[in-house]
């Protein structure tokens, strides 16, 4: 188990990782409307909510994670202070043009119909959903034995649990589109082909229909 300051400190340092995460902030930002509210939804330790309030858009965070969201409180305590980054205790009672999931979040849910029928109820019709998640077709993986076990379930169902206590599952990008569905469609995935299985991590974004 980390605590919140191992895992910022982590996630800071780690090359890889603050790639990734450029990535995907760059991508949340070019898609945010000037002045939209975005909500965090797995916020961590509020690396990409600072940056979002930074760049004017008002951010709710949800973390369920007590270690996780006092470190939050630390790192984000002026935009707190000035109400440009809003702690909620419950994910889903504030309105908002888009929905982040960076890193892993939706991996820890085996039930995405009912997290996304949650995330309608949340995000503006026109608005969008984006998560990172790991890409179950991963190579780097494939040194595991649980990874080669797993391949029929990938082929199969398309979903399989990781292993050891970390309680996330991974799923192939048609799981979570269908799961999505009617309430938003996937507007792109990014890699796609080869590329899930060269990189650890996918972007799913959806489009609020
Ligand atoms: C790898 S961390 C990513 C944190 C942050 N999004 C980031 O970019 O650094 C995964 C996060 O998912 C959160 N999480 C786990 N279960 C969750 C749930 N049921 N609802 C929302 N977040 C959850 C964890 O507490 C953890 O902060």
């Amino acid at each position: 188990m980390h605590t919140g300051e191992q895992y910022h400190e982590f996630m800071l340092t780690s090359q890889r990782d603050r790639r990734v995460r450029d990535g995907f902030q760059k991508m949340a930002l070019d898609l945010l409307p000037a002045g939209a509210d975005v909500l965090d939804f797995g916020a961590g330790t509020g690396i990409d909510a600072k940056v979002y309030a930074a760049r004017g858009h008002r951010t709710f965070v949800y973390e369920p994670s007590e270690a996780m969201r006092a470190h939050l409180a630390q790192y984000c305590h002026d935009e707190i202070e000035r109400n440009a980054v809003i702690i909620l205790s419950r994910p889903v009672i504030r309105k908002v043009q888009a929905l982040t999931a960076n890193f892993a979040v939706l991996n820890h849910f085996e039930d995405h119909a009912s997290l996304f029928e949650g995330f309608s109820r949340v995000v503006d019709p026109g608005g969008f959903v984006l998560a990172s998640m790991l890409s179950p077709f991963y190579l780097g993986d494939a040194r595991h034995g649980w990874w080669r076990a797993n391949l029929m379930n990938l082929v199969g169902s398309g979903h399989y649990p990781s292993p050891g206590e970390s309680h996330i599952h991974r799923f192939a990008p048609r799981v979570v589109v269908r799961a999505a569905k009617p309430h938003f469609r996937l507007e792109r995935l990014a890699p796609r082909g080869f590329g899930l299985a060269t990189q650890l991590y996918m972007f799913l974004l959806f489009r609020r229909v």
